[in-house]
């Protein structure tokens, strides 16, 4: 009822009467008036006059479901939203979620995280109301070697919609640090759980630095406010990329990974760079030289020989 209220206000931009409101909606003028409290205790700035009646001046800055869903043009990416305030890591509600058999395109949000975590065993500063922290599932029909495919669309996906939401020009290097001016903004955590000869759900794990002011951020790090010198509206990035990523994987279901290989091309900045990484205690050093079908990153040595690292973290030379 809290969000029919919410979009009524936000349709009519002006004062609405509880008379009007409670016809329209079919409650009583004493449960509406309960339910402007609530919501007015979740942050929207409602003003009551009398004789006038309600008027929504602000919606809080909160990825509370009922806002993303109000202008997400997605068919089934983000249709069922788990929203937590804050959360240990959006990836171990998302698993079990999926081992539940929850639907592809189910979303787990969180305002803050106290265990997010990153790739190789890192730590994942979530701190609350800054950042998008969100886990997807989705349920493609791949072999479990392919799944890094994914991360690559998701990269792809997050470039696009900064670039449409902010202007800000975003890259990515292999396999799935964002990155502006050479800090990292962004990244990408795939987890996948599968049979021996398929995949049975992947959890995409995405966190973005938006709000975050300058001087919270760790060395290396930058957030879209501190690029763009503004905040960012939270609510159209996220759904901006709920968006991308539906659209990039109906393009990957139905042509495969290669058009998502060219796009990822034209946002990286890890190709034709010489690169450094260290795969199971072994030091690979030489040209990046492609990408290629499963999205590994082919390396050639100075020998000649070209090694296939499927991850990794890579250090760019020059
Ligand atoms: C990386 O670059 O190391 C990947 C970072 C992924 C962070 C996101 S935030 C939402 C989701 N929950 C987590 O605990 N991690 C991912």
């Amino acid at each position: 009822m809290q969000d029919k209220i919410i979009d009524f206000l936000t349709k009519k931009q002006d004062y609405v009467s509880g008379e009007e409101i409670s016809q329209r909606l079919g409650i009583s003028r004493q449960a509406l008036w309960k339910h402007i409290q609530e919501l007015k205790e979740l942050g929207y700035d409602i003003v009551a006059v009398p004789h006038l009646g309600y008027r929504l001046e602000s919606s809080p800055d909160r990825l509370f479901p009922s806002q993303i869903r109000r202008h997400l043009s997605t068919k089934f990416i983000g249709k069922k939203i788990y929203y937590f305030d804050s959360v240990s890591s959006t990836m171990d509600i998302a698993v079990e979620l999926g081992l539940k058999g929850l639907a592809e395109g189910t979303l787990i949000l969180a305002e803050a995280q106290s265990k997010g975590r990153g790739r190789l065993g890192r730590v994942w500063l979530s701190p609350k109301y800054k950042g998008i922290y969100l886990s997807l599932i989705l349920k493609p029909k791949i072999l479990p070697n392919q799944a890094s495919i994914l991360t690559l669309l998701a990269a792809v996906s997050i470039c696009e919609a900064i670039k449409e939401i902010t202007g800000l020009d975003v890259q990515i290097k292999w396999p799935n640090d964002i990155l502006i001016h050479g800090k990292k903004l962004g990244g990408i955590l795939t987890e996948l759980n599968a049979e021996m000869d398929e995949a049975r759900f992947v959890v995409i794990g995405i966190g973005l630095n938006a709000n975050n002011d300058a001087k919270s951020l760790i060395a290396g790090a930058t957030s879209l406010k501190e690029q763009g010198k503004e905040n960012i509206n939270r609510i159209e990035l996220l759904q901006e990329l709920l968006l991308k990523i539906e659209e990039n994987y109906a393009l990957f279901q139905k042509k495969g990974s290669q058009p998502i290989i060219e796009k990822w091309r034209d946002y990286n900045i890890t190709l034709g760079r010489r690169v450094a990484v260290f795969v199971h205690k072994e030091h690979i050093e030489g040209e990046a030289v492609d990408i290629d079908i499963d999205g590994g990153l082919l390396i050639r040595r100075d020998s000649g020989v070209t090694e296939k690292v499927m991850s990794g973290d890579i250090v760019h030379r020059r």
